[in-house]
């Protein structure tokens, strides 16, 4: 038997060990004993950074959806696979069995099949947390399509991007969607970005939210009547180990946004394998990740992971503050929730309402509490610990990336001791190297550096797409033979690892990765509007918020700067979305600069925060007396 479930600690210290020794021997044996392949491997893998190229399983052919779904029905046929939990608590929740998710993933195939979409052509999926996103995503893998989600609250700009990005074929998106009390034009929205993109000659349209829409003559097309019309069966595309599964793009720091391509065999044995472990998932829990299939984390741990794993996986349409902040609990307490998922900036938005909504409902199912996407402060992971978990439900705290395809640094629950604020233990197969800004790196404990991993692992990205240099330089170019997250972490005194933020100009925002420079952008778009420049400041419920420094064109400018700020927020939200605006806005004369006319950011950085007694040697500046400008502006607008 492989060490497929881990449940003590020295087990962990054995199989990790046992993995980073013979890597190849020990992804072997998980990959032969747990999944289902038509074909087996010739290679378990070959790598190469400096390229970089890197190949797992190959020669393997396999389809994910026969391992998500195909080999379950035997034994699983009844068992619920998604449960569907809308935004409105009066409307039904929805049990998707494994058989009736089979029949309407093949149904769905299908329909794509009489469109035209064939094995390589790319889908875009901008749906909202329904039943009908899982199933789209799955009727692609069935076919070959490879997916690209777009979180359907990117705006038409932001869609039209990606689709152009990769070519899209076709869009599969809703007449609407729900959003606690609100309701959102996604059809609008994307018949706004189809203007701009000639290659999409087919748009399928779920009904959601029953609301007049635009339809496109010989274009659009309304889901549900292809689907009737359909078959409910099809025989799944016999797919290679390392042919693309998916794109999901992710902000960088400069230029347009990354499509970082998954392949199939390994990201798959990877998401699976990490799911059943730090989730220490068992035959009849049910499993919420509250987070949206448009992020990562909804890709690798509501739809596959948990599927591949024969797991009844929660989706939820609705926000946590609706009808009220005690939305997430009502639904733990509904569907008897055992493992959570979620982000800090939820939980301390939800810290911030008292403990009344908390205590109005049984929490007892649970068994293992998550959290993603940003370093979870020491108060947030108390409030957490206390009273969602009442001290008897471990905390994982998972580190990993969009890049990184599945959680690289965690606890496993019952099995590593937990330490506030730490992701503590490398997942098993995974090598962290902390390294120093000469490229050296940084061995022993009680150290910090920057995080980059030596060794590859099954789910890591392959390529950006259509960009395989731009890979090779983010990823693979600041350390030599080393993946460089953009990370910075320590190591504590027992080898523990603590995230500690970005080191590059990506912000997060509410868990959501934000580049700076499409940002400024944006902003400098505005016909006011000469030059900005964009940091992060410390916010006590989205982690970061954003800060633009603006300089205008007219200096004088006599327009009340209120409105301008109101202009330049609503060019962000046309061209990114919502969660880029900036929180606050200070108009300023200059910016500091280096001699080669780069902005120091570090100096930005630092008044934003408020942390202005050491803001180093700024004599080397082109034009170091815009410095006290600055600071004495930003304190007139405190
Ligand atoms: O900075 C890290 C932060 O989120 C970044 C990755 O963002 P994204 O690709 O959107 O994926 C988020 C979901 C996996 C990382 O580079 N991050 C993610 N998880 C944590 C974290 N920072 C600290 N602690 C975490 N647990």
């Amino acid at each position: 038997m492989s060490n497929y479930h881990i449940k003590h600690l020295e087990e962990y210290y054995q199989v990790y060990r046992k993995s980073i020794r013979e890597p190849e021997n020990f992804w072997e044996e998980i990959a032969e004993e747990h999944f289902m392949w038509q074909n087996k491997w010739n290679n378990i893998l070959s790598w190469d950074f400096s390229k970089p190229e890197i190949k797992w399983f190959e020669g393997a052919k396999l389809n994910i959806t026969e391992n998500c779904i195909d080999r379950h029905l035997t034994t699983r046929g009844n068992k619920t696979a998604i449960l569907f939990e809308p935004n409105n608590p009066k409307e039904p929740s929805e049990h998707i069995t494994y058989n009736q998710l089979s029949k309407r993933v093949n149904r769905f195939a299908n329909v794509l099949k009489n469109q035209g979409i064939k094995k390589g052509d790319r889908v875009c999926i901008y749906l909202p947390m329904i039943p009908e996103l899982a199933i789209s995503v799955l009727a692609c893998a069935r076919i070959g399509a490879i997916h690209s989600v777009v979180f359907a609250g990117f705006s038409a700009t932001a869609l039209s991007t990606r689709i152009n990005d990769s070519d899209c074929k076709m869009v599969i998106t809703s007449d609407g969607s729900y959003r606690g009390a609100k309701t959102i034009n996604l059809k609008g929205i994307v018949d706004e970005a189809l203007d701009s993109c000639p290659n999409v000659n087919s748009v399928l349209v779920a009904k959601r939210i029953q609301s007049e829409i635009n339809m496109v003559e010989g274009r659009d097309h309304w889901l549900q009547p292809l689907l009737d019309e359909g078959s409910d069966i099809c025989e799944a595309e016999i797919m290679d180990a390392e042919d693309p599964l998916f794109i999901l793009y992710t902000s960088g720091s400069t230029g347009k946004p990354k499509g970082m391509v998954h392949t199939t065999a390994g990201y798959m044995v990877y998401t699976a394998y990490t799911f059943k472990n730090v989730f220490q998932y068992k035959e009849d829990d049910i499993y919420w990740c509250t987070a949206d299939i448009g992020w990562i984390t909804g890709h690798s741990y509501i739809v596959y992971g948990p599927l591949a794993n024969g797991a009844t996986t929660v989706m939820f349409e609705g926000v946590p503050s609706y009808p009220d902040f005690g939305r997430f609990w009502e639904i733990v307490e509904k569907h008897k929730i055992n493992q959570f998922y979620t982000a800090p900036t939820a939980i301390r938005a939800l810290a911030k309402q008292g403990l009344e909504v908390v205590e109005k409902h049984d929490l007892s199912s649970l068994k293992v509490l998550g959290s993603v996407g940003e370093p979870i402060n020491e108060e947030a992971w108390h409030w957490y610990n206390d009273n969602i978990g009442k001290k008897k439900s471990p905390i994982v705290d998972t580190w990993w990336q969009t890049e990184t395809g599945g959680i690289m640094i965690t606890p496993i629950p019952f099995v590593t001791p937990t330490k506030p604020t730490y992701a503590t233990l490398p997942f098993i197969g995974i090598q962290p190297a902390l390294m120093d800004e000469q490229g050296e790196e940084i061995k022993g404990n009680q150290v910090s550096g920057r995080l980059c991993v030596k060794f590859p692992w099954p789910s890591m990205a392959r390529t950006i797409w259509g960009n395989h240099q731009r890979y090779k330089d983010t990823y693979f170019s600041a350390f030599e033979n080393k993946y460089f997250t953009g990370d910075g972490a320590l190591r504590d005194e027992v080898g523990y690892y603590r995230i500690t933020g970005r080191v590059d100009d990506v912000i997060i925002v509410s868990g959501h990765n934000l580049g700076t420079a499409p940002i400024e952008d944006a902003v400098n778009e505005h016909p006011a509007v000469a030059e900005s420049a964009i940091v992060g400041f410390p916010h006590d419920v989205k982690g970061n918020a954003l800060y633009g420094y603006v300089i205008l064109k007219d200096v004088g400018e006599t327009r009340k700067h209120n409105n301008l700020r109101k202009e330049i927020n609503q060019i962000i939200t046309e061209h990114i979305g919502p969660i880029a605006k900036l929180d606050k806005i200070q108009f300023t004369e200059g910016l500091p600069k280096t001699r080669s006319g780069k902005i120091m950011r570090r100096i930005l950085r630092k008044i934003a925060h408020n942390d202005t007694s050491n803001l180093g040697d700024t004599s080397t500046l082109l034009n170091p007396e815009v410095v006290q400008s600055i600071i004495d502006g930003h304190k007139n607008d405190e």
